[in-house]
């Protein structure tokens, strides 16, 4: 019940009343106009009552018509409330009781309301928290990078959390060595991680009290004094494991707290939580990368068994896999593709001659010049491959670097006769790439091309077999350096982790 109504309800029967804040300043003067109150004697009663700080009722005056008590809140007096009964003592009785049971509802609604205040606020926390978990969880595709992944994880935690700093660094190995690299970071980190080991420090310490079996390393000068020794620019810190297969592969850190001075158990609970989500998502890429390698690997050993079947072209695909990955990147320099598309023409480099596995090995064996029938039979080998592969969805967009690795510029190749600009990119980049390795490498009916000779014979049947513009871009490359690549195998790729087989990351752009 609200006070006004109580007030109105007393008045109703002839009872004054008065309410003052700790000041003692009126709040409220309620009249029953059956009398007229003293107020300096209600105004004394008031401050009798504050100074006791006592939610009990004080009875005052010869006949205790005065009757007041404090209103507390939080332990401590709020308000206070006066009843004056009048003269009429036989009410005053009747008052008190009625007075006692509006107190104790009225600090009822304080505590309720109190009680809601932080249930919604903790509810909202909580809302907050479940949608960063959702959003991380929805963006868990293994065809998104790590670093984009644990980028996101910083940046929304830093929207919940607020820190100055929240960053993520994983153990790597270099150069023999295991480091801790920062992988993402959003803010300002209060450790200093490019001049000295703190953080290789900092993983220690989280170990040991991982291992003691706490859920975090929290430190703050709260309590007393910090636990460890800091740079002087931690004011509180956190740091929770990223663990992978029971094994702890880096940590979540965040300092300095903006709104409070140490981070609590729901922000270890949370932080958890997260770095949970990241060593999960690390983990899922893990076995994405195995699968890929897997994949590539049996792709890549189908091949060279075809390759394999005519010693005159052994590793011939793997080399038209790396000729064509070099001229579309090339390519990528004046043109519209991405990396994705260069990954892609390299599969199809890779795979361009799978159907080769449909052609009898009399025809593919054969040494010297084929037959009229037997090259109609030879001429299939595009079409088998494309069929072979459609099979597989994710598959189909390397799909034309396949069916028209054999069209020429002039139109005058096949299987359908495409000419020009009809030929799909991959299918004219392929085409010079298949040709190059083709004239370089030896045949059992003549001698391996030199590289200088090759190259004259591609600028010769520019606009006739090759599609000049791309012939063009792969003329003016730096021939010496891709021949150096492919005699030793060794790739300087910029935008790629040379230890990792090009061909598993490439297995990546097919997957979505
Ligand atoms: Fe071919």
């Amino acid at each position: 019940m609200q006070i006004k109504e109580f007030a109105q309800e007393m008045a109703e029967s002839g009872i004054n009343i008065f309410v003052y804040d700790i000041s003692l300043n009126v709040l409220l003067n309620s009249s029953g106009q059956k009398f007229i109150s003293d107020n300096e004697a209600a105004a004394k009663c008031a401050e009798e009552v504050l100074a006791s700080q006592s939610g009990a009722i004080a009875e005052s005056g010869k006949t205790g018509q005065m009757l007041s008590c404090c209103l507390i809140s939080d332990g401590t007096a709020a308000a206070v409330i006066v009843a004056d009964c009048g003269p009429e003592t036989q009410i005053s009785r009747f008052v008190k009781y009625a007075l006692r049971i509006f107190v104790r509802s009225f600090q009822n609604d304080i505590k309720n309301s109190q009680q809601i205040e932080l249930i919604s606020g903790e509810l909202a926390q909580t809302y907050e928290e479940l949608m960063l978990l959702y959003k991380m969880s929805t963006n868990m595709k293994v065809s998104q990078s790590d670093l984009n992944f644990l980028q996101l994880a910083c940046d929304s935690m830093m929207e919940i959390v607020r820190v100055e700093g929240i960053a993520i660094f994983l153990e790597k190995k270099i150069e023999d060595t295991r480091k801790l690299v920062l992988s993402a970071g959003t803010g300002l980190l209060a450790i200093d991680h490019k001049s000295d080991n703190s953080v290789e420090i900092l993983f220690e310490r989280m170990q040991d009290v991982l291992a003691s079996g706490s859920d975090a390393l929290t430190d703050s000068e709260v309590n007393g004094v910090y636990k460890y020794e800091w740079s002087v620019r931690v004011e509180n810190i956190i740091a929770v494991p990223l663990s992978c297969n029971n094994k702890i592969i880096g940590m979540m850190i965040a300092t300095n707290l903006l709104d409070r001075n140490d981070f609590d158990t729901n922000n270890i609970r949370l932080f958890n939580a997260v770095a949970t989500e990241c060593a999960i998502f690390i983990g899922n890429q893990n076995h994405f990368m195995d699968l890929k390698e897997l994949l590539i690997g049996s792709l890549k050993a189908l091949v060279n068994s075809i390759d394999a079947k005519d010693q005159y072209t052994r590793g011939h695909s793997d080399r038209v896999a790396i000729i064509s990955k070099w001229i579309a990147e090339h390519y990528s320099k004046s043109k519209k593709i991405g990396q994705e598309d260069i990954q892609k023409i390299y599969l199809s480099g890779l795979l361009h001659d799978i159907g080769k596995i449909g052609i009898s090995e009399e025809v593919l064996k054969k040494p010297g010049k084929l037959t009229e029938e037997e090259y109609e039979e030879m001429k299939n080998h595009p079409a088998i491959g494309a069929g072979i592969l459609s099979e597989i969805q994710q598959m189909s967009e390397i799909l034309p670097g396949i069916l028209h690795h054999h069209e020429r510029f002039d139109g005058k190749g096949y299987p359908k006769g495409l000419a020009a600009n009809n030929i799909p990119l991959m299918g004219k980049i392929v085409m010079i790439a298949d040709s190059f390795d083709a004239m370089t490498s030896e045949r059992t009916y003549r001698k391996a091309l030199s590289v200088d000779d090759a190259l004259k014979e591609i600028e010769a049947n520019l606009g006739r077999q090759f599609d000049p513009a791309i012939g063009q871009i792969f003329l003016k490359s730096d021939i010496t350096k891709l021949w150096e690549i492919l005699q030793t195998g060794q790739n300087d790729d910029q935008y790629h982790d040379s230890s990792i087989d090009f061909g598993a990351t490439a297995i990546g752009a097919l997957v979505h």
